[in-house]
């Protein structure tokens, strides 16, 4: 069986996987988040210049905890996009330089392939069709996937504005708690009543969403509350209200496609009340839910991995050597 190594590097995340067969051999991951904390966001030159200090010894990492050599590498895959230009760039050309002097192919592979992967390595291949709900710091889409290794993927749902982690980010940072948002808001609001506060919950057409009034919305009953701001209540209402709107919409996209398997991936997916709604709902729906371990939700390089051994056993054609970085594919 080929042994497949990943690389991803889309963000602030430099990951490495060995990934042989859908089992994770080993992999290593290296992050610059706590310098990106004092801007509020990431900056791609910051992330990039991290990604080239830190993707050798992830790679030295890798290679070891799974207990391989590069030698026995058979194929690469790297995140092509979707991500920040500056910080692909750096992936691919790393990819590149270990495929040519492997000799191997290079499998350039979508950044939403790979966090619905993770599922693959933690659970076992996927069900033709599921849904697969990815909610992260860029991204919050519903997919319908027949196939991971086709493309395009089909996206039923997507946000309007603001991803679901990003609206965790800017609704921490105005609730002074530090980035990144949604630990530390899943953290406070185990203190808080998530019925304090009906924030609102916006719906876009049949299975889209919207979080920019939600954030505003935080924004403004703050800005009118008389006295200290009660946190905890704050966060854990509106943690509710993205939980809610991403659980009420996912099954109905189930039910909609009669779907009966629901994935949820992307670093949201750590979230524990988003958790806990997901496998209420789908309970009382008769859908099976499947969430990867916390470690696999976020990005990492092993999902990206994950792609590339499925598109080697499709038997799919490799990336030309001039793969380019799509920042914005879909
Ligand atoms: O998938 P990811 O690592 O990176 C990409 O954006 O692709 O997701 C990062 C996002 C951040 O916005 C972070 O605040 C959010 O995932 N996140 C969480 C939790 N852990 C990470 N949001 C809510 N609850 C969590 N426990
Ligand atoms: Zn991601």
């Amino acid at each position: 069986m080929p042994l497949v190594l990943g690389i991803e590097s889309s963000c602030d995340e430099t990951g490495v996987g060995l990934v042989r067969d859908g089992v994770l051999l080993g992999d290593a991951l290296a992050s610059s988040v706590d310098e990106h904390a004092r801007f509020g966001g990431v900056v791609p030159e910051i992330a990039a210049r991290a990604h080239l200090e830190a993707l050798v010894p992830m790679m030295k990492r890798a290679v070891s905890a799974a207990g391989v050599s590069l030698s026995d590498v058979d194929a690469v895959a790297v995140t092509a996009g979707p991500g920040l230009a500056s910080a692909l760039n750096v992936g691919l050309a790393a990819g590149k330089a270990y495929a040519t002097s492997l000799g191997v192919p290079l499998y350039g592979v979508h950044h939403l392939a790979g966090h619905a992967a993770a599922d693959v390595l933690g659970h076992g291949p996927l069900p033709s069709p599921c849904v697969v709900l990815i909610v992260s710091g860029g991204h919050t889409s519903l997919l319908l996937v027949e196939d991971l290794v086709r493309r395009p993927i089909r996206h039923i749902g997507d946000t309007a504005d603001d991803a679901a982690g990003e609206a965790f980010d800017k609704v921490a940072r105005l609730l002074g708690l530090p980035y990144p948002g949604g630990p530390a808001i899943g953290r406070i609001a185990e203190q808080g009543d998530p019925a304090a506060i009906a924030f609102p919950r916006a719906k876009v057409g049949d299975f889209g969403f919207s979080f920019s009034g939600l954030k505003t919305a935080v924004a403004r009953w703050v800005e009118r509350h008389d006295g200290p701001v009660p946190v905890a209540d704050v966060a854990a209402s509106f943690q509710e209200a993205v939980a809610d709107v991403l659980t009420a919409r996912a099954v109905a996209a189930c039910r909609a496609h009669g779907v009966t398997t629901l994935v949820v991936v992307g670093g949201v997916a750590a979230n524990g009340r988003l958790r806990d709604l997901a496998a209420k709902r789908c309970r009382e729906a008769g859908i099976e839910l499947r969430i990867p371990p916390p470690r696999l939700c976020t990005d990492n390089g092993a999902m990206i991995a994950a792609v590339g051994d499925l598109l080697v056993a499709a038997g799919a054609e490799p990336s030309r050597p001039d793969l380019s970085a799509d920042p914005s594919a879909v």
